[in-house]
Protein backbone atom coordinates (compact mmCIF):
# COMPACT_ATOMS: atom_id res chain seq x y z
CA UNK A 1 0.00 0.00 0.00
CA UNK A 2 1.22 3.41 -1.17
CA UNK A 3 2.65 5.19 1.94
CA UNK A 4 0.58 8.54 1.32
CA UNK A 5 -2.70 6.76 2.15
CA UNK A 6 -1.65 5.75 5.56
CA UNK A 7 -2.96 9.13 7.54
CA UNK A 8 -6.21 8.81 5.90
CA UNK A 9 -7.28 5.22 6.76
CA UNK A 10 -8.66 5.04 10.34
CA UNK A 11 -10.42 1.88 12.15
CA UNK A 12 -13.19 0.23 10.60
CA UNK A 13 -14.70 -0.60 13.65
CA UNK A 14 -14.69 2.73 15.51
CA UNK A 15 -16.19 4.89 12.41
CA UNK A 16 -17.96 6.64 15.47
CA UNK A 17 -14.35 8.12 16.43
CA UNK A 18 -12.52 8.67 13.05
CA UNK A 19 -9.51 7.04 14.85
CA UNK A 20 -6.50 7.11 12.60
CA UNK A 21 -4.67 3.66 12.59
CA UNK A 22 -1.18 3.54 13.99
CA UNK A 23 1.31 1.50 11.45
CA UNK A 24 4.52 -0.61 11.67
CA UNK A 25 6.04 -1.29 8.46
CA UNK A 26 8.32 -4.22 8.02
CA UNK A 27 8.80 -4.02 4.43
CA UNK A 28 8.81 -1.42 1.64
CA UNK A 29 10.09 -0.73 -2.12
CA UNK A 30 9.76 3.17 -3.26
CA UNK A 31 6.74 4.10 -0.87
CA UNK A 32 4.98 0.85 -1.46
CA UNK A 33 4.59 -0.87 2.27
CA UNK A 34 5.12 -4.55 1.10
CA UNK A 35 4.46 -6.01 4.25
CA UNK A 36 3.14 -4.51 7.52
CA UNK A 37 0.55 -3.71 9.92
CA UNK A 38 -1.80 -1.07 10.94
CA UNK A 39 -3.41 -1.26 14.59
CA UNK A 40 -6.40 0.53 15.96
CA UNK A 41 -5.11 2.63 19.42
CA UNK A 42 -8.88 2.14 20.56
CA UNK A 43 -9.94 -1.29 20.23
CA UNK A 44 -6.56 -2.54 19.08
CA UNK A 45 -7.41 -4.28 16.22
CA UNK A 46 -4.66 -5.50 14.08
CA UNK A 47 -5.16 -4.88 10.16
CA UNK A 48 -2.40 -6.69 7.73
CA UNK A 49 -0.83 -5.44 5.28
CA UNK A 50 0.60 -8.97 2.96
CA UNK A 51 2.31 -8.83 -0.09
CA UNK A 52 1.41 -4.98 -0.57
CA UNK A 53 -2.22 -5.60 0.07
CA UNK A 54 -3.65 -3.79 3.15
CA UNK A 55 -7.18 -5.33 4.25
CA UNK A 56 -8.76 -3.03 6.34
CA UNK A 57 -12.20 -4.39 7.26
CA UNK A 58 -13.82 -5.27 10.30
CA UNK A 59 -13.89 -8.72 11.50
CA UNK A 60 -17.40 -9.47 10.61
CA UNK A 61 -16.82 -9.05 6.87
CA UNK A 62 -13.05 -11.47 6.99
CA UNK A 63 -15.67 -14.40 6.01
CA UNK A 64 -16.60 -13.10 2.80
CA UNK A 65 -12.87 -12.26 1.71
CA UNK A 66 -11.88 -15.39 2.22
CA UNK A 67 -14.19 -17.18 0.28
CA UNK A 68 -12.06 -17.88 -2.82
CA UNK A 69 -15.32 -18.40 -5.06
CA UNK A 70 -17.25 -15.31 -6.43
CA UNK A 71 -15.03 -12.35 -6.83
CA UNK A 72 -12.24 -13.36 -5.86
CA UNK A 73 -12.59 -16.72 -8.54
CA UNK A 74 -10.30 -17.08 -11.78
CA UNK A 75 -13.38 -17.00 -14.30
CA UNK A 76 -14.24 -13.23 -12.46
CA UNK A 77 -11.16 -11.80 -13.01
CA UNK A 78 -10.88 -12.68 -16.52
CA UNK A 79 -14.97 -11.53 -17.02
CA UNK A 80 -14.12 -8.21 -14.77
CA UNK A 81 -10.40 -7.67 -16.60
CA UNK A 82 -12.32 -7.95 -19.64
CA UNK A 83 -14.90 -5.92 -19.21
CA UNK A 84 -13.15 -2.96 -17.54
CA UNK A 85 -9.80 -3.30 -20.17
CA UNK A 86 -11.27 -4.83 -23.41
CA UNK A 87 -10.84 -1.58 -25.51
CA UNK A 88 -7.14 -1.38 -25.19
CA UNK A 89 -6.72 -4.61 -26.71
CA UNK A 90 -9.18 -4.24 -29.07
CA UNK A 91 -11.09 -6.91 -27.75
CA UNK A 92 -14.03 -7.49 -30.34
CA UNK A 93 -16.92 -6.20 -28.63
CA UNK A 94 -15.39 -4.12 -26.15
CA UNK A 95 -17.52 -2.16 -23.83
CA UNK A 96 -17.48 1.48 -23.54
CA UNK A 97 -19.31 1.51 -20.70
CA UNK A 98 -16.24 2.80 -18.31
CA UNK A 99 -15.66 5.62 -20.33
CA UNK A 100 -19.13 6.75 -20.18
CA UNK A 101 -19.19 6.70 -16.42
CA UNK A 102 -16.20 8.30 -16.64
CA UNK A 103 -17.67 11.60 -18.01
CA UNK A 104 -19.51 12.39 -14.30
CA UNK A 105 -16.01 13.22 -13.61
CA UNK A 106 -15.82 16.15 -16.22
CA UNK A 107 -13.23 18.52 -16.37
CA UNK A 108 -10.34 19.56 -13.96
CA UNK A 109 -10.90 19.06 -10.22
CA UNK A 110 -8.53 19.13 -7.28
CA UNK A 111 -9.25 17.07 -4.04
CA UNK A 112 -9.25 12.82 -3.87
CA UNK A 113 -11.74 10.33 -5.29
CA UNK A 114 -13.15 6.93 -4.11
CA UNK A 115 -14.13 4.26 -6.14
CA UNK A 116 -16.28 2.24 -3.82
CA UNK A 117 -16.51 -1.46 -5.46
CA UNK A 118 -13.42 -0.94 -7.77
CA UNK A 119 -12.99 -4.15 -9.28
CA UNK A 120 -10.02 -4.12 -11.17
CA UNK A 121 -9.41 -0.55 -11.16
CA UNK A 122 -10.97 1.29 -14.53
CA UNK A 123 -13.02 3.97 -13.15
CA UNK A 124 -10.43 4.75 -10.50
CA UNK A 125 -7.51 5.14 -12.75
CA UNK A 126 -10.50 7.11 -14.96
CA UNK A 127 -10.47 9.64 -12.06
CA UNK A 128 -7.21 10.13 -11.89
CA UNK A 129 -7.34 12.45 -14.83
CA UNK A 130 -9.36 14.84 -13.28
CA UNK A 131 -8.44 14.43 -9.66
CA UNK A 132 -5.21 14.61 -7.33
CA UNK A 133 -5.38 11.27 -5.73
CA UNK A 134 -7.72 8.26 -5.96
CA UNK A 135 -8.47 5.11 -3.75
CA UNK A 136 -10.52 2.19 -5.31
CA UNK A 137 -11.61 -0.21 -2.68
CA UNK A 138 -13.33 -4.20 -2.81
CA UNK A 139 -13.76 -6.95 -0.84
CA UNK A 140 -12.07 -9.30 -3.46
CA UNK A 141 -8.66 -9.80 -2.91
CA UNK A 142 -8.10 -11.18 -6.47
CA UNK A 143 -9.25 -8.03 -7.55
CA UNK A 144 -7.26 -5.66 -5.70
CA UNK A 145 -3.98 -7.60 -6.48
CA UNK A 146 -5.03 -7.28 -10.22
CA UNK A 147 -5.58 -3.31 -9.90
CA UNK A 148 -2.52 -2.92 -7.94
CA UNK A 149 -0.52 -4.77 -10.30
CA UNK A 150 -1.65 -2.53 -13.22
CA UNK A 151 -0.77 0.30 -11.73
CA UNK A 152 3.01 -0.94 -10.87
CA UNK A 153 3.25 -2.28 -14.25
CA UNK A 154 1.01 0.04 -16.71
CA UNK A 155 0.44 -2.87 -18.59
CA UNK A 156 -2.11 -5.54 -18.60
CA UNK A 157 -1.66 -9.64 -19.13
CA UNK A 158 -4.10 -12.21 -18.08
CA UNK A 159 -5.48 -15.51 -19.42
CA UNK A 160 -9.14 -14.63 -20.93
CA UNK A 161 -11.30 -18.25 -20.57
CA UNK A 162 -12.35 -18.94 -23.69
CA UNK A 163 -14.16 -21.99 -22.88
CA UNK A 164 -13.77 -23.78 -19.37
CA UNK A 165 -10.36 -24.65 -18.68
CA UNK A 166 -8.95 -23.01 -22.43
CA UNK A 167 -8.02 -19.53 -21.89
CA UNK A 168 -6.14 -17.04 -24.53
CA UNK A 169 -3.19 -14.60 -23.60
CA UNK A 170 -3.88 -10.93 -23.68
CA UNK A 171 -1.49 -7.94 -22.90
CA UNK A 172 -1.23 -4.43 -23.75
CA UNK A 173 -0.63 -1.23 -22.69
CA UNK A 174 -2.92 1.06 -20.35
CA UNK A 175 -3.22 4.36 -21.43
CA UNK A 176 -0.01 6.32 -20.17
CA UNK A 177 -2.21 9.76 -19.66
CA UNK A 178 -3.72 7.89 -16.40
CA UNK A 179 -1.99 8.65 -12.88
CA UNK A 180 -0.82 5.48 -12.15
CA UNK A 181 1.50 6.78 -9.01
CA UNK A 182 -1.52 8.81 -8.00
CA UNK A 183 -4.11 5.76 -7.83
CA UNK A 184 -4.07 3.15 -4.61
CA UNK A 185 -6.16 0.19 -3.67
CA UNK A 186 -7.61 -1.41 -0.70
CA UNK A 187 -9.42 -4.13 0.61
CA UNK A 188 -11.69 -2.92 2.47
CA UNK A 189 -15.94 -3.05 3.05
CA UNK A 190 -18.46 -0.28 1.33
CA UNK A 191 -20.83 -0.54 4.59
CA UNK A 192 -17.87 0.16 6.99
CA UNK A 193 -15.23 3.00 4.76
CA UNK A 194 -11.73 2.94 6.92
CA UNK A 195 -11.76 6.48 5.30
CA UNK A 196 -11.45 9.71 7.55
CA UNK A 197 -15.10 11.63 7.58
CA UNK A 198 -15.34 14.47 4.70
CA UNK A 199 -12.47 13.14 3.13
CA UNK A 200 -13.54 12.56 -0.58
CA UNK A 201 -14.52 15.28 -3.20
CA UNK A 202 -15.83 12.82 -5.36
CA UNK A 203 -17.55 9.17 -4.94
CA UNK A 204 -18.50 6.60 -7.29
CA UNK A 205 -20.86 3.34 -5.98
CA UNK A 206 -21.56 1.70 -9.38
CA UNK A 207 -23.06 -1.85 -9.86
CA UNK A 208 -22.23 -1.92 -5.72
CA UNK A 209 -25.64 -1.27 -3.97
CA UNK A 210 -27.68 -4.42 -4.80
CA UNK A 211 -24.67 -6.97 -3.65
CA UNK A 212 -24.22 -5.53 -0.44
CA UNK A 213 -26.41 -6.86 2.93
CA UNK A 214 -27.14 -3.23 3.97
CA UNK A 215 -27.46 -0.93 0.75
CA UNK A 216 -28.48 1.99 2.70
CA UNK A 217 -25.91 1.81 5.39
CA UNK A 218 -23.32 2.07 2.61
CA UNK A 219 -24.62 4.87 0.98
CA UNK A 220 -24.32 6.79 4.44
CA UNK A 221 -21.30 5.72 4.31
CA UNK A 222 -20.44 6.95 0.96
CA UNK A 223 -21.91 10.56 2.33
CA UNK A 224 -19.73 9.98 5.73
CA UNK A 225 -15.87 10.51 3.68
CA UNK A 226 -17.84 13.03 1.19
CA UNK A 227 -17.37 16.81 1.88
CA UNK A 228 -19.78 18.58 3.50
CA UNK A 229 -19.74 21.68 0.62
CA UNK A 230 -18.14 20.38 -2.08
CA UNK A 231 -18.71 17.02 -3.80
CA UNK A 232 -19.80 15.43 -6.54
CA UNK A 233 -21.72 11.48 -6.61
CA UNK A 234 -21.56 9.22 -9.20
CA UNK A 235 -24.24 6.61 -8.56
CA UNK A 236 -25.11 3.76 -11.37
CA UNK A 237 -26.95 0.54 -10.79
CA UNK A 238 -29.03 -2.18 -12.49
CA UNK A 239 -31.28 -2.64 -9.71
CA UNK A 240 -31.10 -6.25 -9.66
CA UNK A 241 -32.31 -6.89 -6.18
CA UNK A 242 -31.85 -10.59 -5.58
CA UNK A 243 -33.36 -12.00 -2.28
CA UNK A 244 -30.08 -14.68 -1.70
CA UNK A 245 -27.92 -11.68 -1.55
CA UNK A 246 -29.94 -9.27 0.27
CA UNK A 247 -32.94 -9.62 2.69
CA UNK A 248 -36.18 -7.45 0.62
CA UNK A 249 -36.74 -5.22 3.59
CA UNK A 250 -33.64 -3.95 2.87
CA UNK A 251 -33.85 -2.99 -0.46
CA UNK A 252 -34.43 0.31 -1.88
CA UNK A 253 -36.61 -0.85 -4.53
CA UNK A 254 -38.26 -3.19 -6.32
CA UNK A 255 -41.13 -3.72 -4.27
CA UNK A 256 -45.07 -2.67 -4.10
CA UNK A 257 -44.93 -1.58 -0.43
CA UNK A 258 -42.72 -0.04 2.30
CA UNK A 259 -40.39 3.29 2.60
CA UNK A 260 -38.54 2.37 -0.78
CA UNK A 261 -41.57 0.77 -3.02
CA UNK A 262 -41.77 1.53 -6.39
CA UNK A 263 -38.14 1.94 -8.47
CA UNK A 264 -34.80 1.77 -7.06
CA UNK A 265 -33.60 5.58 -8.93
CA UNK A 266 -36.56 7.13 -8.25
CA UNK A 267 -35.79 6.41 -4.86
CA UNK A 268 -31.89 6.94 -4.80
CA UNK A 269 -32.58 10.45 -6.66
CA UNK A 270 -35.41 10.98 -3.79
CA UNK A 271 -32.35 10.50 -0.93
CA UNK A 272 -29.65 12.16 -2.71
CA UNK A 273 -32.23 15.53 -3.06
CA UNK A 274 -33.55 14.93 0.59
CA UNK A 275 -31.04 16.83 2.94
CA UNK A 276 -32.70 14.79 5.91
CA UNK A 277 -32.10 11.52 4.44
CA UNK A 278 -28.69 9.61 4.58
CA UNK A 279 -27.86 12.14 2.50
CA UNK A 280 -26.97 15.38 4.17
CA UNK A 281 -26.15 17.97 2.48
CA UNK A 282 -28.34 17.26 0.06
CA UNK A 283 -27.45 17.05 -3.52
CA UNK A 284 -28.47 18.46 -6.77
CA UNK A 285 -28.97 16.01 -9.76
CA UNK A 286 -27.22 17.35 -12.78
CA UNK A 287 -27.15 14.39 -15.21
CA UNK A 288 -29.05 10.84 -15.48
CA UNK A 289 -29.60 7.97 -17.68
CA UNK A 290 -28.25 4.62 -18.68
CA UNK A 291 -25.25 3.14 -19.82
CA UNK A 292 -24.83 -0.35 -21.53
CA UNK A 293 -22.32 -2.28 -19.70
CA UNK A 294 -21.47 -5.96 -20.48
CA UNK A 295 -19.75 -8.62 -18.90
CA UNK A 296 -17.93 -11.65 -20.24
CA UNK A 297 -18.07 -14.74 -19.10
CA UNK A 298 -16.52 -17.13 -21.85
CA UNK A 299 -16.34 -16.44 -25.86
CA UNK A 300 -20.04 -17.58 -26.01
CA UNK A 301 -21.09 -16.36 -23.02
CA UNK A 302 -21.94 -12.56 -22.47
CA UNK A 303 -24.25 -10.76 -19.97
CA UNK A 304 -25.87 -7.52 -21.20
CA UNK A 305 -26.93 -4.97 -18.43
CA UNK A 306 -28.63 -2.27 -17.87
CA UNK A 307 -26.90 0.12 -15.64
CA UNK A 308 -29.06 3.38 -14.62
CA UNK A 309 -26.62 6.06 -13.56
CA UNK A 310 -27.23 9.45 -11.55
CA UNK A 311 -24.53 12.03 -11.38
CA UNK A 312 -25.33 15.03 -8.91
CA UNK A 313 -23.01 17.34 -7.00
CA UNK A 314 -23.30 19.54 -3.90
CA UNK A 315 -21.95 23.21 -3.70
CA UNK A 316 -21.53 25.51 -1.03
CA UNK A 317 -24.24 27.85 -2.85
CA UNK A 318 -26.37 24.77 -2.29
C1 LIG B 1 -20.95 -6.04 -9.93
S1 LIG B 1 -19.31 -5.73 -9.43
C2 LIG B 1 -19.03 -4.07 -10.03
C3 LIG B 1 -17.59 -3.71 -10.06
C4 LIG B 1 -17.25 -2.34 -10.64
N1 LIG B 1 -17.78 -1.26 -9.85
C5 LIG B 1 -17.74 -2.27 -12.04
O1 LIG B 1 -18.80 -1.66 -12.29
O2 LIG B 1 -17.11 -2.87 -12.91
C6 LIG B 1 -19.49 -5.51 -7.69
C7 LIG B 1 -18.17 -5.26 -6.99
O3 LIG B 1 -18.42 -4.95 -5.63
C8 LIG B 1 -17.52 -5.68 -4.82
N2 LIG B 1 -18.16 -5.82 -3.51
C9 LIG B 1 -19.19 -6.62 -3.16
N3 LIG B 1 -19.52 -6.41 -1.87
C10 LIG B 1 -18.69 -5.45 -1.40
C11 LIG B 1 -18.53 -4.79 -0.16
N4 LIG B 1 -19.30 -5.08 0.90
N5 LIG B 1 -17.58 -3.84 -0.04
C12 LIG B 1 -16.76 -3.53 -1.09
N6 LIG B 1 -16.86 -4.13 -2.30
C13 LIG B 1 -17.81 -5.07 -2.46
C14 LIG B 1 -17.28 -6.96 -5.57
O4 LIG B 1 -16.10 -7.62 -5.15
C15 LIG B 1 -17.24 -6.46 -7.00
O5 LIG B 1 -15.96 -6.05 -7.37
Amino acid sequence: MKKWLIEELICPQCLDSDIVLNFDIYTETDGDIIEGRLVCPQCKQEYEIHEGIAVVVPEQTLPMIQDATGYNSFSMLSSYLWSHYSEFFNGPDATDAYQKWARAFGSQRSGWALDIGCSVGRLTFEMTRTHDRAVGLDTSISFVRAARELAAKKQLAFDLIMEGQITEKRACDLDPAFGFDQAEFIVADAMALPFRSRRFATVSSVNILEKVPDPLLHLAEANRVMDETDAKILFSDPFSWDENVNNPDRWLGGTNEGSFKGFGMDNICRLLQDSKSVFSPGFRIQDKGQVLWKIRKTRNLWEHITSQFVVAERTAMG
